[in-house]
């Protein structure tokens, strides 16, 4: 069995963290005798230089003939953003591929490991209680891709807006996924709204309800947006899953995957039907500190890992590679983003290699 998988490194650290995982995915090879076929193309900055474009043909081409992408990152320095080869990079990039590929369910997993507890900015008795959140996103639809959005008048009279719109299907399919994901876990789905005032969030409890009650196995609750930033920073061990329209999600993953304190070790999933996906690391490009050898690797190599999971079925490699990752952090093996007195401070490469020697 062969996997064809489209490599787009992209920009700032994205090549050097996915040298590391393209390692890791190579020992998976050896150790489980199954065979992976990548092909490499350019995206953001790096696909500007020699296209002109974020998301040139060439790269929707590669990702159309493999089975999974595995992407880094893209985004220049702050300094740099009216350059034109930056100009609207992130959104071109991600919003173009989520489209392309229909990839609407969104994983981003937000665990504390108890190896860095102390980089919580949460309170202290509130980190020692831990977490392990799965924030299931819906990522196609809702006010980022509503029609119409735009801009008119002129003058005091100018205005702006966009459209909030969910339709049943869309609501019911990620709902599926948050239940069905809930089931391999703690079996408790929040779904989150804001039913209170906007008209697609009654829309959207609606629905969430109707699809609970085919799964009686799993605790559903609906819980304000406000409310769920507010006890995400008081008392985040409620939470299983948080099943969450498109921007609630991007806000609320954020905020997730702060309060574990390593913002560089967060991968996610981004599905379509089927076994398609795309993987990424859930930090930046990290302009600052590219090619310095020094960026945290463990978000894109559990990227990786998420990608044997979800698209080549490969549960078994995904716990391997999450255990050797805790096994090399309880060691007190850090990179620069999360480490503390009394740590070892490793850069990329070392990470990696630690991180393969525990395969
Ligand atoms: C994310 C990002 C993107 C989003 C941006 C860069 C378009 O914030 O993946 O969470 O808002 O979805
Ligand atoms: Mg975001």
């Amino acid at each position: 069995m062969k996997h064809k998988i489209a490599i787009l490194p992209g920009d700032g650290i994205g090549p050097e963290v996915m040298n590391e995982a393209l390692k890791v995915l190579a020992k998976i090879e050896d150790k489980y005798d199954i065979e992976f076929e990548y092909e490499h193309a350019l995206v953001g900055g790096a696909a500007w230089e020699k296209y002109k474009e974020h998301l040139p043909k060439e790269t929707l081409d590669v990702c159309h003939r493999a089975d999974a992408i595995l992407f880094g990152s893209v985004g220049g320095p702050v300094s740099e953003q009216d350059n034109e080869k930056w100009r609207g990079v992130e959104v071109n990039s991600l919003l173009g591929l989520r489209k392309e590929f229909k990839l609407y369910a969104n994983l981003r997993p937000a665990k504390l490991y108890p190896a860095l507890a102390a980089a919580s900015p949460l309170r202290a008795d509130t980190a020692e209680k831990g977490f392990d959140i799965l924030v299931v996103r819906e990522l196609t639809g809702g006010i980022y891709f509503g029609d119409p959005k735009g801009r008119a008048g002129d003058g005091e009279e100018e205005y702006a807006f966009d459209t909030m719109v969910y339709a049943k299907k869309e609501v019911r399919r990620i709902a599926h996924i948050a239940f069905k994901a809930a089931r391999t876990r703690d079996k408790k789905v929040t779904s989150i709204d804001k039913a209170n005032v906007l008209t697609t969030m009654v829309f959207w409890r609606e629905v969430v309800e109707e699809v609970a009650k085919e799964y009686p196995d799993v605790t559903y609750e609906p819980m304000y947006v406000d409310n769920a930033a507010q006890q995400l920073t008081m008392r985040p061990s409620q939470f299983d899953v948080m099943l969450c329209g498109n921007m609630f999600g991007d806000i609320l993953s954020d905020e997730a995957a702060a309060i574990t304190g390593s913002l560089g070790m967060l991968p996610s999933a981004s599905l379509a039907d089927g076994s398609f996906g795309m993987y990424e690391p859930g930090g930046g490009s990290a302009p600052d500190i590219a090619g310095k050898g020094i960026a945290n690797p463990i978000a894109q190599i559990m990227s990786a890992a998420m990608m044997l999971k979800y698209s080549f079925g490969m549960t078994g490699a995904y716990d391997d590679i999450a255990e050797a990752v805790e096994t090399v952090l309880n060691e007190g093996y850090r990179t620069g983003d999360i480490t503390e007195s009394g740590c070892k401070l490793v850069g990329t490469e070392e990470m990696g290699n630690m991180i393969l020697s525990k395969l």
